[in-house]
């Protein structure tokens, strides 16, 4: 045998190492998963992350790899939380509300922290028609655009464990809210007029309120859909003064009481 030989045969014995290091890594993480659940514990622990993260890198210190080799780490990570996904969330996760309730911001961290698929309804189909919303409203009208959103829902039972960030009318029509529940757990995201207001008022890009962006008139929409958003609910989470974490907690632990 060669040296490139010998090599290649070492580099062989490594892979396997790092085969079997990666299975029991992912044993471990459907444990640690396992014993959240049973013990009611957060399942998102961003703490942790960092913890973990502070010891590659200085266990790393120094090594002409350290780049290379958390690079790696970067996507062990992202794998882990896929795997977690998997295991919590066979469904999609539609999430509903009134503009400016948090759908976006929540869909974004639910996400990042487990690695999931993101359909932001507003955004695809802004995409696909190469128009604004607000110029889908001015040129086609609110049915065309409604339209839109039914047959968005309909492509989207193809998929899996992803996020579905709705826009705020998309759960007004009965045949959307049949088509979300196909594949998919409703989850209504609620807060008060004033808090939507705060979160709305400097935006241009929300036709159905106009230039009329009062608390008032706020309130008074919501109120006119409030009956149709709970009705079309699995869970509701109610977001006013909390923070992302505590309100993606909650969620998460909603979704798991479904399954008892
Ligand atoms: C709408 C909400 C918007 C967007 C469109 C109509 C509504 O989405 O779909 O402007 O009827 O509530 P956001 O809730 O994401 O703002």
């Amino acid at each position: 045998m060669n040296d490139l030989e010998m090599y290649r045969e070492q580099l062989a014995l490594c892979d396997d190492k790092i085969i079997d290091a990666l299975l029991e890594r992912n044993a471990i993480i459907e444990k640690i998963m396992a014993y959240k659940e049973e013990y009611g514990m957060a399942i998102l622990q961003p703490a942790q992350e960092a913890k973990q993260e502070r010891r590659w890198q200085e266990r790393l210190r120094g090594s002409k790899y350290q780049e290379e080799i958390l690079d790696v780490f970067e996507r062990i990570v992202r794998n882990s939380k896929r795997i977690q996904a998997r295991k919590l969330f066979s469904y999609n996760i539609v999430l509903i509300g009134f503009m400016g309730a948090g759908k976006t911001t929540i869909s974004d961290y639910l996400s990042t922290m487990f690695d999931m698929k993101i359909v932001e309804m507003d955004q695809v189909i802004a995409e696909k028609e190469e128009m604004s919303i607000p110029d889908i409203f001015a040129t086609y009208g609110e049915e065309y655009f409604r339209d839109l959103e039914t047959k968005l829902l309909i492509e989207m039972q193809s998929q899996k464990n992803t996020v579905i960030s709705c826009g705020g009318g998309a759960a007004l029509r009965e045949e959307n809210v049949i088509e979300m529940k196909k594949n998919g757990r409703v989850v209504l995201l609620t807060a008060s007029p004033e808090t939507v207001h705060e979160r709305v008022k400097d935006s241009d890009d929300r036709p159905v309120l106009g230039k009329n962006k009062s608390v008032e008139r706020i309130a008074e929409l919501m109120e006119k859909r409030r009956e149709k958003y709970e009705a079309a609910a699995d869970i509701v989470v109610q977001t006013d003064g909390k923070s992302i974490l505590q309100i993606c907690e909650e969620l998460i632990k909603k979704l798991l009481e479904m399954d008892e």
